[in-house]
C-alpha cells in the first residue's frame, strides 16, 4: 500500500472568482437514439403520465435539479424542420434523419418537450436550424413559442392548445457549423453572416431572448480559435454566449493521462475567452461576452456498437454509453474546471441526459436508474450553488503522456451566503495514495462539518447497470474534520469524488 500523500488548501472569501450561474447545471436532450422516444417519452410504459412522459425518468431528472435543457440537437436541428413537429400528431410527417440515419417519427415536437421540461422544473435553450434552413424558419419558431397572440405563428400555438406564449429565453444560433460532418457546414465567414443576421431577426420578433453563437466543435479542429474570432467579427454585436463542445474519452486505456483532460477543457475556456476579448477590444465594445459550454461529457464507449448499426431503424440504442467510475471521477474533474471559470461560464449542458451519453439510463418498458456520472453531477448541482471562490491549492503533481505537472487534488469551493455554508468539491487523481487534506479556512471557525461525502470504488472501470444500479454510488462518512481555528483536515481516499460541506454551527 502506497503511503499517504499530503495536499494543502486556503480559502479566503475575499478571493471570488464569480457567481455561480445555476444554467451552469444544464444538461441537453436531442431528437437521438433513445433520448426522446424511449427515454423522456413511453407511451406505453407502465409509468407513463397522461402525455406519455415516463415518470421515472421525471423522478430521476428532478434528482439532478436540471435548470435548463438545451433541445432539439446537436447535430439533428441541422436537418430539422421544427413544423413537423406541431398540430395533431396523426398529421406528422416521418422523415429520414440524415445526421443519425434514422427515421424521425416527430410524434414529440417543441409543445410536447417544454410541457416535458415544464414537469422536470427546467427552462429549454432552443436551438434553430441553421443548416437547411435559416432566417426565415427561425423567426417563425420564435413568434410561435414567444408571441403571446394575434399573428400567424403566435395564434396556431393557440389553436394547438398552448394559450400562453412558451417564454424561451435562451437560443442556439444552430449547431457545430464549423464540423464537416454537420448538415449544412459553412465556413466562419458563411456561418458568421448568417448567424448575425438571424440573430437581428430573432431579436426583432422578442428582444428579450439570449443567444448562443456556434463556437468549435472541439478545441482541436483545425480552425480553432480563428473560427470564433470571425465568427465573433460578424456576430459580437448580436450574441450573449459564444458555445463551446467538448468530449473525452480513454481508448488509450490511460488513467493518469484520462483523468488530466479535464485541463484540456481549461485551456479551451481560457483561450475562448481571450479571443472574445480581443474581438471586444477590435470592436472598441463594453460587452463582455460569456461562454457556453453546451456540450460535454465522456463520449467513446459505444463508438464501435454505433458503428455496426442498420440505418433507417426508429429510436434505436444509439451513444449508448455505459459510464465507468473513472468517468464519474473525469465528469467531477470537469465540473471542477466549470465552476473555476464562473465569471465566464454562464451556462453549460452536461451531454446528454437520458440513454444518449447520459446520466440516465432507461430499459424499454423496463426499468431506469442512474449511470456513475449521476452522482458528480447531482452533487455540484443540488450543492454548488452560490459563489465560486479560488481556493489556493498545494498538491503533489505527476506527469502524464499528454499533460505536464498534473495536480493530484482538483479542488473547487463554492459560499453560499444565504444558506451560510461553504461546499468543496475535491477529486484525488492518484491512484495509489490516499491524500491527507490541510485546508486552512480560518473564515470559517464557528462551522462545522455537515457532510463529507465519497464516491469511491476499487475497480475504475466499474459500473452500475439494469441488475446493479447501485453498484458505485456515493456513501457519507467521509471523516473530514473542522477544528476551533478553522483547520479543516480530511482523507480523500485514492481516486475519490468528495463533496465537504460547512455550515454554521447553531
Ligand atoms: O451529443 C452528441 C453530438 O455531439 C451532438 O449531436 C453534436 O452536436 C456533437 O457532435
Amino acid at each position: 500500500m502506497a503511503a499517504t500523500k499530503k495536499a494543502e488548501l486556503i480559502v479566503d472569501k475575499a478571493y471570488t472568482i464569480g457567481e455561480v450561474d445555476k444554467r451552469l447545471y444544464g444538461s441537453f436532450v436531442e431528437h437521438l437514439g433513445r433520448a426522446i422516444y424511449g427515454g423522456v417519452y413511453e407511451p406505453g410504459h407502465p409509468t407513463a403520465d397522461e402525455h406519455g412522459f415516463r415518470q421515472d425518468v421525471i423522478d430521476l431528472v428532478k434528482g439532478l435539479k436540471v435548470p435548463i435543457i438545451r433541445y432539439p440537437g446537436g447535430n439533428f436541428v441541422s436537418g430539422y424542420n421544427w413544423e413537423d413537429g406541431i398540430g395533431p400528431k396523426e398529421n406528422r410527417p416521418r422523415r429520414l434523419e440524415l445526421a443519425w440515419r434514422t427515421i424521425e417519427t416527430n410524434e414529440v415536437g417543441v409543445n410536447e418537450f417544454v410541457t416535458w421540461a415544464n414537469k422536470v422544473d427546467a427552462e429549454v435553450m432552443m436551438a434553430v436550424n441553421l443548416g437547411t434552413r435559416g432566417i426565415d424558419a427561425a423567426r417563425n419558431l420564435v413568434e410561435y413559442c414567444n408571441h403571446p397572440q394575434g399573428t400567424y405563428w403566435s395564434d396556431l400555438r393557440r389553436a394547438h392548445g398552448y394559450a400562453e406564449p412558451h417564454r424561451i429565453k435562451v437560443w442556439c444560433l444552430g449547431n457545430e457549423m464549423d464540423g464537416p460532418w454537420q448538415i449544412g457546414h459553412k465556413t466562419a465567414h458563411e456561418y458568421g453572416r448568417l448567424a448575425a443576421e438571424t440573430a437581428k431577426v430573432m431579436k426583432w420578433v422578442d428582444p428579450s431572448i439570449e443567444l448562443v453563437a456556434c463556437g468549435s466543435s472541439n478545441r482541436g479542429m483545425r480552425t480553432f480559435p480563428e473560427w470564433e474570432a470571425t465568427v465573433l467579427e460578424h456576430t459580437y454585436e448580436y450574441v450573449d454566449y459564444i458555445s463551446l463542445h467538448t468530449y473525452y474519452g480513454n481508448r488509450e486505456n490511460d488513467l493518469g493521462n484520462f483523468l488530466a483532460k479535464s485541463l484540456d477543457m481549461d485551456e479551451f475556456i481560457r483561450t475562448v475567452v481571450a479571443v472574445a476579448d480581443y474581438v471586444k477590444a477590435k470592436k472598441r465594445s463594453k460587452k463582455t461576452l460569456h461562454l457556453s459550454f453546451d456540450e460535454w461529457n465522456v463520449w467513446y464507449h459505444s463508438n464501435e456498437a454505433d458503428r455496426k448499426l442498420e440505418p433507417w431503424q426508429i429510436a434505436p440504442p444509439q451513444l449508448e454509453d455505459i459510464y465507468t467510475f473513472e468517468d464519474a471521477l473525469l465528469v467531477g474533474c470537469m465540473l471542477i474546471t466549470l465552476l473555476r471559470h464562473a465569471d465566464r461560464v454562464k451556462i453549460a449542458c452536461l451531454a446528454q441526459l437520458v440513454n444518449v451519453i447520459a446520466p440516465i439510463m432507461t430499459k424499454t418498458g423496463g426499468p431506469a436508474w442512474a449511470q456513475t456520472i449521476y452522482y458528480p453531477f447531482m452533487h455540484a448541482s443540488t450543492l454548488g450553488r452560490g459563489t465560486s471562490l479560488l481556493p489556493v491549492v498545494k498538491s503533489p503533481v505527476y506527469d502524464a503522456r499528454d499533460f505536464e505537472a498534473v495536480p493530484v487534488l482538483e479542488c473547487a469551493a463554492v459560499a453560499n451566503d444565504e444558506e451560510d455554508t461553504l461546499t468543496l468539491f475535491l477529486v484525488n487523481r492518484d491512484q495509489e495514495a490516499d491524500l491527507l487534506l490541510q485546508g486552512d479556512l480560518r473564515q470559517y471557525r464557528g462551522y462545522r462539518v455537515e457532510r463529507h461525502t465519497v464516491l469511491t470504488h476499487d475497480d475504475p472501470k466499474a459500473t452500475n447497470t439494469m441488475d446493479h444500479p447501485n453498484n458505485v454510488v456515493p456513501q457519507e462518512g467521509g471523516g473530514a474534520t473542522l477544528d476551533d481555528e478553522g483547520r479543516l483536515e480530511a482523507r480523500l481516499p485514492k481516486l475519490s469524488w468528495n463533496v465537504i460541506r460547512l455550515t454554521r454551527a447553531s
